[in-house]
């Protein structure tokens, strides 16, 4: 992390108990080392009070970190939904969501995302927190923009792709997928967007009418 991450981190988003010690056990179990930054999880918790959110859908559930972060700036009758594909990660992603005392407030969902997202449709979130797999991110902002509401927030993690999004020579999927995903984030006159480069990158588009150009 750059320095100004460092001081930004450990000024605003420092990991209580619960946090450290999901990570040590996700080393542990060999789970990838890809969570979210813990300034990014204060970034999203910041979002979460902007946008007063009470619903969220997160996907990509990993060991359930930033889930946890996410909840816990939820109010009392708060929900979070994340989807996860990966039995082991879900499974580890319970049992410390359980650890942290909130399995009343997040519901594990294990499957394919692009299986499970028609069955939300016609419900309505507050924040859709996209950090699953890359290539598909057009797609997962299409359901997004059909599932928040206005004044809501879609963001996604790993927006700059370490690096990647800025050199046109790489033309792997996952990265034509990030890539497409931030021109659209960018043009879509339905969002008020931006990408805080903070971390990886993370990308938020606020749902509704965006302001008028100047020009
Ligand atoms: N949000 C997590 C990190 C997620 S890492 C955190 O910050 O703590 C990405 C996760 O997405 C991995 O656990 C991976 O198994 C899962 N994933 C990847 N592709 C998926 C898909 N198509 N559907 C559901 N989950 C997926
Ligand atoms: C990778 C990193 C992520 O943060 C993520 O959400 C998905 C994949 C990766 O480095 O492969
Ligand atoms: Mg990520």
């Amino acid at each position: 992390m750059d320095r100004f991450g460092e001081y930004v981190g450990a000024l605003f988003a420092p990991e209580d108990a619960v946090l450290l010690a999901l990570r040590d056990d996700a080393d542990r179990a060999g789970l990838p080392p890809i969570s979210i930054s813990p300034d990014t999880g204060r970034l999203l918790q910041v979002l979460i009070r902007a946008t007063g959110a009470r619903r969220i859908l997160e996907v990509g559930t990993l060991g359930g970190y930033s889930a946890i972060w996410m909840a816990r700036a939820l109010p009392a009758d708060g929900r979070l939904v994340t989807i996860e594909h990966d039995a082991g990660h879900a499974a580890f992603a319970r049992e410390h969501i359980a650890a942290a005392g909130l399995s009343h407030v997040v519901d594990v969902q294990e499957g394919q995302a692009l299986q499970l997202l028609p069955a939300f449709d016609g419900e309505e979130f507050d924040l859709v927190f996209l950090d699953a797999d890359k290539e598909p991110l057009p797609t997962y902002l299409e359901w997004a923009l059909r599932l928040v509401r206005p004044g809501g927030a879609i963001v996604a993690d790993n927006a700059l792709w370490g690096g990647r999004v800025l050199d046109e020579r790489e033309r792997d999927d996952a990265t034509l997928g990030v890539r497409e995903f931030n021109r659209r984030l960018a043009t879509d006159p339905r969002l008020t967007s931006i990408i805080v480069p903070t971390h990886d990158g993370v990308a938020i588009g606020i749902v509704g009418q965006r302001p008028a150009a100047s020009d």
